[in-house]
Order: C-alpha cells, then structure tokens, then sequence
C-alpha cells in the first residue's frame, strides 16, 4: 500500500487535511453496514471518527476486510479526509484501503449495555471506550493545568515519601506494611513533609498517591487516591483560601479551554461550568452550615462531622463552590492552628464542590508553636519520637503557614459530573476491587 507515500497523521489532526490522502493507525470501535456501505467507528487514542468504505469504490479484497475486521483489531486506513458536520467529531475518512494488522476475536465488551462491576472486571479494555477516554483526558488536562498553575505562582514540586512512619489524618485508617525491621505505612498526605519543604523553598506542592484503608464503600472514597498538596511559609489562611479559589478557577477554565471535544462526549453543561469561574466563592462557618443543616430538617448537632448526606445538602444551597470554615477541633487533626478568637475551633476551611458533590479541599493554618504542637502529638496518641522532625520545623525559624490537599477524582467527579469516584482513576482501589 502506499503508506509510505502518504502522511501518517492521528485523528485529531484531521483538521488540518481536509480533501488530502492521509494514513492512519487505528482500532475499530464499532461497525455497521448498509448494503454497499460500511461505517467503521474508527479510534486512535486522539479521538473517535467515522471511516467510510464504499464497495464500488475500493477493490473486493478492501471490501472483504471492511465487512469481516470485528471490533478492537487494529489496523492502517489509507483515504481521504472530509468534512461531516453531522457527526460530532466534524470530520470523517473515505477509506480507500485497509491494512490489518491484527484481528480481534471476541471482544468481551460490546456496543451493548453492561453492568458496572463487569465493565470494572474489563477496565484495562473499558479505557478504551468513549466515556473512560473522555474522563482521562479530562484528568489529564486537570494534572497538566496543576503544573501550570503552581509553577506560575512561584511553587516548586517537591515529592513526599510515600513509605512514612507518620500518620498525619489520624491512626484509623492506615495501610500498615512490614519494613525490615520496623513498621511502615503507606503515605496518607504528604503535608507534613510539604511542611518541611516550605521552610526550604517558601512555597511548595507535591502531586501523589494517597492511601486510606476506608471501610467506607461510598461513592466519595477510594483506597488509593491521588492528591495535590500546596504548602506556603509565611502565609495565613485567608490568603491560603485565595490560592485555593484562583486554582480551582483555573482547572475549570483549562478544561473548558482544552476539553471541549471531551466535554461534549460526557454532554456536560459547560455554561454550568462556567459559573465556577466567578471569584470570590462564598464562604460560611462551620457553625452557619449546622444552622442551615438544622433548618433543612436535618437531625445534626454542632461537634459533629459532616457525612455523605449532609455536605451534599449543604452544596445544594449555592451555585458555586463553598468554603465551610472553622471546624470544632474534636474532628480535626492535630496540626491545626487555634482560632485566635475561640478555643474550640480551627483555622481551617473546606471547600465543597456545588451539584451536591461534597469536599473537594481540605485545608488549614498550621500550628506554629512548638509546646502546644507536642502536646496535640502526646494528646493525640502518638509517639513523640517518631514527630521529633515534625517538632523541629517548630523550633528553628517557625513561621505563620498554612496549606491545603485537593483530591483530584473528586475534583474530577465534579468537574465531569460522574455518579462515583471510580470512573476518574484508571485502576480504582476500592475495599473490594484491587483487580486489575
Ligand atoms: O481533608 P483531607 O483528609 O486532608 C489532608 O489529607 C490534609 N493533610 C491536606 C493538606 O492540608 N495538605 O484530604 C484532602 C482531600 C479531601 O478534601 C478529598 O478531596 C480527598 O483528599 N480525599 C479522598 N479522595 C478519595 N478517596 C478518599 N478516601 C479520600 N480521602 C480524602
């Protein structure tokens, strides 16, 4: 065939071809025929297209493959680019000849309704599909404006173990493992390194992998998350807040920017995301959210934490993103800067995602003061030696900080308006799913 004689392209340059012969490597995503035309749903990674092969146009051997090759074999498509204002890619192929590269037998996962639990035994087949293409592009737009953003504001990246002895969120939920001769866990937040990062370089974030042994089967946990974790010296947490808003802000405009293709394959409202654009977001206390919980018929008593339920009420009362601010400290962990007007609260804020999506933040000032902060470690149970580093970020050069951790499926559950957190990561890890 004449591939070498003809540009190589991937669909998503289409575009740029229109009326020229052009090769392209691809799987077949779905197929149908009528009569003396072949419609081939054709797919390259870039994105999804149609390629048509008309019989009396192409020899009977091409005509033979068009009518046999069964879904996901791969293979080279030589013709010519068109526009198809019909189709929603706007573009399609005239294929004039069809090499096959290999041809796939039984594909388990077709054109056809499935269950969930099945399309999750298939994942490593299902990324295939449109919606699971069109989530991961989105994630990979989000991970790509993450970099964008914090490098523009003057953050460096630095990494966080994620083998730790610490245990910053508490002691419930921690993967324990075996580490030579000692105990280990898998990293539950890298902050309190991003800690130590900010006292060396000013203003830090870390992008990784998060554990939590959650017994938790809702649609909002996953055991292995992935989460962005800023962390600034010298900074209090109003300012913190302004970052968060500004960053959340921008995720949504690059994804709105670089996903429109993607976007329109999930038919998200995008003049609803568009609202997520506007600054400031509001903000109410903690003690405003139990009123207004209350007044919801919610049978809720302040010092309580907020479940499931009852965030997803209080993000139904706003159009926008909300920040929830200053949590009693009974359910908060210990490194959290005292409210310097009450002493049962925190400096700290959540942000909840509108569309009843729940948390998507996390953050807080951190304390500073070395006496109070080893007591909150003695308090909290745990061992002084093991935070002595921690301690020491409080002894040589303390200075007002504060930080924040986004869950990126969340933001990404929100953002692409899924039903559950296990559609925004390639291989979820849930209490009964480690497979595949
Ligand atoms: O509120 P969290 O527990 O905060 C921290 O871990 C802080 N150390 C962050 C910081 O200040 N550097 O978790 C932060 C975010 C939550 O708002 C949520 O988006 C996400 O992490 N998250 C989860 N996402 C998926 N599955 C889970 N089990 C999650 N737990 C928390």
């Amino acid at each position: 065939m004449g591939k070498k004689l003809t540009k190589q392209i991937h669909i998503n340059e289409a575009s740029q071809y229109v009326d020229q012969e052009v090769v392209i490597g691809v799987w077949l995503a779905d197929k149908r025929s009528s009569g003396k035309i072949s419609f081939l749903q054709l797919r390259d990674g870039t994105a999804f297209f149609q390629g048509v092969v008309v019989k009396n146009s192409v020899s009977d051997q091409i005509w033979e493959i068009a009518k046999s090759v069964h879904q996901e074999s791969s293979m080279y498509v030589t013709g010519v680019i068109h526009e198809d204002s019909r189709s929603h890619f706007g573009y399609e192929i005239e294929i004039s000849d069809i090499e096959l590269i290999s041809q796939s037998e039984g594909y388990p996962i077709t054109p056809k309704e499935h269950g969930i639990e099945f399309l999750l035994d298939n994942r490593h087949l299902w990324l295939r599909s449109r919606r699971p293409f069109a989530i991961m592009k989105i994630r990979n737009e989000m991970i790509r404006a993450t970099y964008e953003f914090f490098n523009k504001e003057g953050f460096i990246k630095m990494d966080s173990p994620i083998l730790t002895g610490s245990a910053p969120e508490g002691t419930t939920e921690l993967f324990h493992i075996d580490y030579f001769d000692s105990d280990a866990y898998l990293s539950q937040s890298g902050q309190l390194y991003q800690e130590a990062g900010a006292e060396a370089f000013g203003k830090v974030f870390s992008f990784g992998p998060a554990f939590r042994a959650e017994k938790s089967k809702s649609r909002r946990h996953l055991t292995e998350f992935w989460m962005i974790e800023p962390e600034m010296a010298f900074m209090h947490q109003d300012e913190s807040l302004a970052i968060q808003e500004h960053y959340i802000a921008f995720l949504v405009q690059s994804v709105l920017d670089n996903c429109a293709y993607e976007l329109k394959i999930l038919e998200r409202d995008t003049d609803q995301l568009k609202k997520y654009t506007k600054l400031p977001f509001p903000r109410i206390s903690y003690d405003e959210a139990v009123e207004l919980l209350q007044k919801g018929g919610h049978d809720f008593k302040w010092g309580e934490d907020f479940g499931s339920p009852d965030e997803t009420f209080i993000s139904e009362q706003f159009d926008q993103p909300v920040f929830i601010m200053n949590y009693p400290k009974t359910i908060k962990p210990f490194y959290m800067k005292e409210d310097p007007k009450r002493d049962d609260v925190y400096l700290c804020a959540d942000l909840l995602a509108p569309e009843g999506y729940g948390e998507i933040i996390g953050g807080s000032e951190r304390e500073t003061d070395y006496e109070i902060l080893k007591q909150r470690i003695v308090d909290a149970g745990l061992s002084l030696d093991e935070y002595q580093w921690y301690l020491d970020l409080r002894k040589y050069g303390s200075v007002p900080h504060s930080g924040f951790g986004l869950g990126l499926e969340r933001a990404i559950t929100w953002i692409c308006k899924l039903d559950h957190l296990r559609e925004a990561i390639p291989f979820p890890r849930m209490i009964t799913r480690i497979k595949p």
